[in-house]
């Protein structure tokens, strides 16, 4: 098996001659042929003028290139695209697959024996966790790491759980323009992913949980001398890797992602993580059973401390003891026996764990913020293939709720109507937004976050019950269904909802219904039609031929193993 510069040479006809160039054109950056007959440890650079987040990349590459040479291989740095929550049109999750496209192919066509895979912002280690798994070569990721807090008038701020509720605050006249104006500047107030447990930070601690990363990588501040170390060790440790695996096939089994989607659970963590996941586990043959994983959120206590369901920041998560501190408390519900990108099993990585006297950000299991997981699986005639409902973010009154439909056709619709004086809306309503899924809107954005009527705001309601087959941001709160499987625009029960309809969602016996009768839902399906397609060329129309719904991870389904 070639490594090195000989693996995956360009095709001339002439594989002596294709080795020649591959020399010829590398040595045109000074290399040595000490340096090029060393492994090859790629460094995936995720750097981007768009993606704050990423500010830190070049001095974490630098970094990792040092690990790589203390530890004997060649680093070779390599770009690929990057995404930035708030600079990605139509939305972040519409790009996710072609980051994973571009990831994985610039894995398999360049000559590497290991790879680093740099990510953090929302959707950028679910792609890079996706190409690992098709690629299969050995891999492991560094997070960026999450920002430090902001300040605000004494107040502590946290992006974007903050963003979110200042937002609301100014759009009930709370604030005035030049307040909101000037908070802008100290909602993200450093580099680093966004520090309340929303989707980046659930994902770097899952990426820890299921072995990808290295222990304590996942919550270190993007800002902190222990990220650069970090990255040094994440260097070292793929020249190991490269070496001597294990490769990503061999870490992320099903075992592995029982223990992440446990860890899923006990942090109250982002919504997005489930499809994320459930992608990456799609592309090794793996199919994550929504039951089982409602199963294990019953058994799983709410332990972490952070906002958006609680106090506390990513930051102190991480003087809290991080990662390896909540899985010692999670440790009778995880199977340690499984391979980590650290060496041994996760068993032994939990020997980092740090034990922090009075810390009150982890709590032990015998005190657990609350018992039965953060996030629930509803099933009935209005999801048939299922939906989440985020239980720790939730109005606990609103957890059994029967009330009107008030149903939105589109986010276009929803936004011209939302604050109208005359919209009929009460607050026992339940608000319904649709074709806002993988192919309706497209790229299904996280609209589920359904803003509360003004009018309704101003009278004092801070919470309703909100249905759609959108996705909510994971630094979002309130009584928020979403991923409503199969969507309206595929002809899912959504499509077919009429404002006045009762709908009634029971959190504890996971249903979600639309009380309407058979024969009446019947006569709707039969006067249903599908809205014509959105896009005609490119991206966009490879994207809406082949994206999977939402309880498979919203992936493209060429890129599945065949069955
Ligand atoms: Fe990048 Fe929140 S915007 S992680």
């Amino acid at each position: 098996m070639p490594s090195g510069m000989k693996k995956g040479l360009t095709s001339y006809g002439d594989a002596a001659f294709s080795l020649y160039l591959r020399k010829a054109f590398i040595k045109a950056m000074g290399f040595s042929d000490d340096a090029l007959a060393r492994p090859i440890i790629g460094i995936a650079d995720t750097f981007s003028d768009f993606n704050p987040c990423h500010g830190n990349v070049p001095r974490l590459v630098e970094a990792a290139k040092r690990g790589v040479m203390l530890a004997g291989g060649m680093p070779m740095a390599f770009p690929t695209i990057s995404i930035h929550e708030s600079f990605a049109h139509p939305t972040s999750m519409f790009l996710r697959n072609l980051m994973a496209l571009d990831t994985e192919e610039m894995v398999r066509a360049q000559p590497m024996d290991a790879v680093i895979l740099i990510g953090g912002c929302d959707k950028t280690i679910p792609a890079q966790l996706m190409a690992a798994a098709s690629v299969d070569l050995p891999a492991i990721v560094l997070p960026v790491g999450p920002m430090l807090v902001g300040h605000y008038k004494g107040e502590v701020l946290g992006a974007c759980t903050d963003c979110r509720r200042l937002w609301g605050r100014f759009r009930a006249g709370e604030m005035d323009a030049a307040e909101i104006e000037a908070v802008t500047g100290r909602l993200a107030p450093t580099n680093g992913t966004c520090m309340v447990m929303g989707t980046a930070s659930t994902v770097a601690c899952m990426t820890e949980a299921i072995g990808m990363a290295l222990p304590g990588s996942a919550t270190i501040p993007a800002t902190h001398a222990d990220r650069i170390r970090a990255a040094e060790a994440a260097g070292t440790a793929a020249v190991r890797l490269a070496a001597a695996g294990p490769r990503p096939s061999e870490i992320m089994t099903g075992a592995a992602f029982d223990n992440a989607l446990t860890v899923l659970q006990a942090i109250g963590g982002s919504t997005n993580a489930l499809i994320h996941f459930t992608a990456v586990a799609g592309r090794l043959g793996i199919a994550i059973d929504p039951e089982r994983f409602d199963r294990l959120g019953r058994e799983t206590p709410v332990l972490v401390d952070l906002k958006p369901s609680g106090e506390h920041y990513m930051e102190h998560f991480h003087w809290a003891g991080g990662v390896p501190r909540l899985l010692q408390e999670l440790r009778e519900l995880l199977d340690l026996s499984c391979p980590t990108v650290a060496g041994g099993t996760l068993e032994k990585a939990l020997e980092s764990a740090e034990d922090v006297p009075g810390q009150s950000v982890i709590r032990p299991r015998a005190r657990p913020i609350s018992t039965g997981g953060g996030l629930a699986v509803l099933r009935g005639n209005l999801a048939p293939d299922g939906a989440v409902l985020k239980r720790s973010a939730a109005t606990p009154a609103l957890l059994r709720h029967e009330g009107r439909a008030v149903v939105f056709d589109t986010i276009e619709d929803m936004t011209a109507r939302i604050d109208d004086p005359a919209l009929d809306v009460a607050p026992e309503d339940v608000l319904v937004l649709r074709n806002a899924g993988p192919k309706g809107a497209p790229g299904m954005p996280e609209a589920g976050y359904i803003p509360i009527p003004q009018k309704l705001l101003r009278q004092g309601i801070k919470d309703m019950l909100r249905i759609s087959d959108a996705r909510m941001s994971g630094t979002a709160f309130g009584t928020i269904v979403l991923h409503v499987a199969p969507e309206a625009a595929v002809g899912g029960p959504l499509a077919l909802v009429r404002t006045g309809d009762r709908i009634r969602l029971d959190a504890e016996a996971r249903r979600l219904d639309l009380l309407a009768d058979d024969a009446e839902l019947a006569r709707r399906r039969a006067a249903w039609t599908p809205r014509p397609p959105h896009a005609t060329r490119g991206y966009a129309r490879l994207y809406e031929e082949h994206v999977l719904q939402a309880d498979h991870g919203c992936d493209f389904d060429f890129c599945r193993p065949p069955a």
